[in-house]
């Protein structure tokens, strides 16, 4: 019961503190959030940060999430007087960092808002009401008083097209946003141990700035132009003090590992309309999963030879259907003609609905990419209702099976070329059969698995490589549960060829499979010959599979005198 009462005082909280001359950060602690968007797996709750800045004149960065206006407007009350606020710097105009602007201007109606063209563009979509702006980009700069020159980088599709960097020559402290952010909520303000949050950290720029990684790069070179970075005062996670440098470099190199290899699929979508900004994030973080490289696009204000050198240059291309009529149609249905003139009969497209209300029809276009001889990747996904996490795992799956059909050739290629002792070597350590199964909200997913190991006593656990590029990977987050389906010596190739054929996107897997649920909530196959229900612990990173640790919860065996059924290989370099 205390447990409880301690969990529900938990659930939100504040925290204020100083961490630089006249520098306060407020942040929103949500203890339990457990899925975003795109990155749905979060284990470790999120937080939301904002800050003060008190030079001659008064600055916020950021405000927090609406589900926080009571504790934030009171804490920000605590600090400052909120009508004496001068400025307030939007970095970046999602809700979990801008949900509480309208509430600041309320306060402080004659504060300036300062923030890229695209974020007030946005801003105003969803303030309605007159408020005063500034426009900024890079290099621009905005003198607070007693030492606080804040200068501004745009870092666009970081991971909206909105968003702006904030540096003070004063404390040399870099505001990000989202940016070298992470969801990680704790009591510790700052990243004192790095081995805990690294894994979060990765996980965020795998979900948001991977996909962005040739943005990331361009970011990171304006940002040359500022002084040396002390902290990193981000709107996620507990700010980087300790590991400032090391962290961002990692940014470095992740993002060039991302962009180094030459195949890439473009994604065009259409910011601020409908859902295409949300969506086409799902889309490219599947499409990355298979270490294809991906290039985002914003139709609304592309540079049209940038638009036809992109189009002509991606293998793939992926398209979120822009409006019809409205302010931006005209522009964008320009640069859906200059992609249409610029595809080839080598490259794979795939669309997708923006559900803004009025997207272009997609068979037609369709139509046309055909008609050019452009193969379809994917089927068109087609939207009926408010995105949810079903979809997004759709978007997902669609881009990561848009990655595997470029990659197909190549892999082909490459496991012909290779034919040596060691590769038959390798190929000799064998396996069990296994099918994974799993279950998170709607969405379900099951892999056929031989790479498995016990790898504890007590408690029970065990380990499973699971490639990169699997769906199921997604449902197996540290915290997620599964069940491991044991199969049966002589009993299990009609389940084999169920779980290797290809599915579609979003297809359930088990479609004509008897399963019953476990207690975990994940479906235990009738036909397998033993089952173990299993909790993530922990993942380890390794070059093309995550390593999953879990730990056995229970598990019954059907037929105590039958046999694992067991895999042998006549190679290792692929399964
Ligand atoms: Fe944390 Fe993109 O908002």
């Amino acid at each position: 019961m205390v447990a409880l009462a301690d969990q529900a005082q938990k659930r939100l909280t504040i925290q204020t503190a100083e961490i630089a001359p006249d520098t306060t950060v407020i942040r929103s602690l949500d203890w339990e959030r457990d899925r975003f968007d795109i990155e749905f797996g979060l284990q470790n709750g999120t937080t939301y940060n904002g800050y003060i800045i008190q030079g001659d004149q008064l600055a916020i960065v950021d405000t927090s999430h609406r589900k926080f206006e009571q504790l934030y407007l009171d804490a920000l009350k605590g600090k400052i007087d909120p009508a004496q606020i001068n400025y307030i710097v939007v970095s970046h105009t999602e809700p979990d960092h801008s949900g509480l602007v309208k509430d600041v201007l309320a306060l402080a109606p004659e504060a300036v808002v300062v923030g890229s063209k695209v974020a007030i563009q946005f801003l105003e979509g969803f303030i309605h009401q007159k408020f005063q702006r500034q426009i900024v980009k890079s290099g621009d700069k905005l003198d607070l008083g007693k030492g606080h020159v804040l200068e501004f980088v745009n870092a666009p599709n970081l991971h909206w097209p909105d968003t702006i960097l904030t540096y003070d020559w004063g404390t040399q402290l870099l505001y990000t946003c989202d940016v070298f952010g992470l969801h990680y909520c704790s009591d510790h303000l700052f990243d004192v141990h790095l081995g805990a949050i690294a894994p979060d950290y990765r996980f965020y720029y795998d979900c948001l700035m991977g996909p962005n990684a040739r943005s990331v790069l361009a970011a990171l070179k304006r940002m040359e132009n500022l002084g040396e970075v002390a902290m990193v005062a981000n709107g996620h996670g507990p700010l980087l003090r300790h590991n400032t440098h090391e962290l961002i470099e990692r940014y470095r190199t992740w993002s060039q590992e991302q962009t180094k290899g030459e195949t890439v699929v473009a994604v065009f979508y259409t910011s601020g309309y409908g859902d295409s900004d949300r969506l086409s994030q799902a889309l490219a973080h599947g499409i990355t999963k298979t270490g294809v490289a991906v290039e985002m696009m914003d139709l609304l204000g592309a540079d049209q030879q940038e638009v036809r050198e992109l189009a002509e240059r991606a293998v793939g291309l992926v398209i979120g259907m822009p409006p019809t009529s409205g302010d931006n149609a005209t522009e964008t249905a320009t640069s859906l003609s200059t992609i249409l003139a610029s595809v080839s009969d080598k490259q794979v497209v795939g669309l997708f609905e923006s559900y803004g209300g009025n997207d272009e029809p997609i068979d037609p276009l369709l139509t046309k990419f055909r008609n050019l001889g452009v193969s379809v990747a994917f089927p068109s996904i087609r939207i009926k209702a408010n995105p949810d996490e079903a979809l997004y795992q759709l978007c997902d799956e669609a881009g990561t099976d848009l990655g595997q059909l470029l990659n197909r050739e190549q892999n082909i290629k490459k496991r012909k070329s290779v034919d040596s002792d060691l590769d038959k070597a390798i190929g000799r350590i064998s396996g069990g059969l296994y099918i994974i199964t799993a279950q998170k909200s709607e969405v379900n997913g099951a892999m056929l698995a031989s790479w498995v190991s016990q790898a504890s006593f007590e408690p029970l656990g065990l380990s499973i490589a699971v490639a990169k590029d699997r769906a199921i990977e997604s449902l197996m987050q540290v915290g997620d549960r599964f069940v491991l389906n044991i199969l049966e010596e002589g009993n299990y190739q009609h389940l084999m060829k169920h779980f290797l054929k290809r599915f579609k996107p979003g297809q359930d897997r088990f479609e004509g499979v008897e399963t019953r649920q476990a207690t975990n909530g994940a479906p235990i196959l009738a036909e397998a010959l033993a089952y173990l229900e299993c909790e993530v612990v922990s993942r380890m990173d390794v070059p093309d599979h995550w390593i999953v640790y879990s730990e056995v919860q229970d598990g019954r065996v059907a037929k105590t005198d039958s046999l694992t059924a067991v895999h042998h290989r006549k190679v290792g370099n692929y399964y």
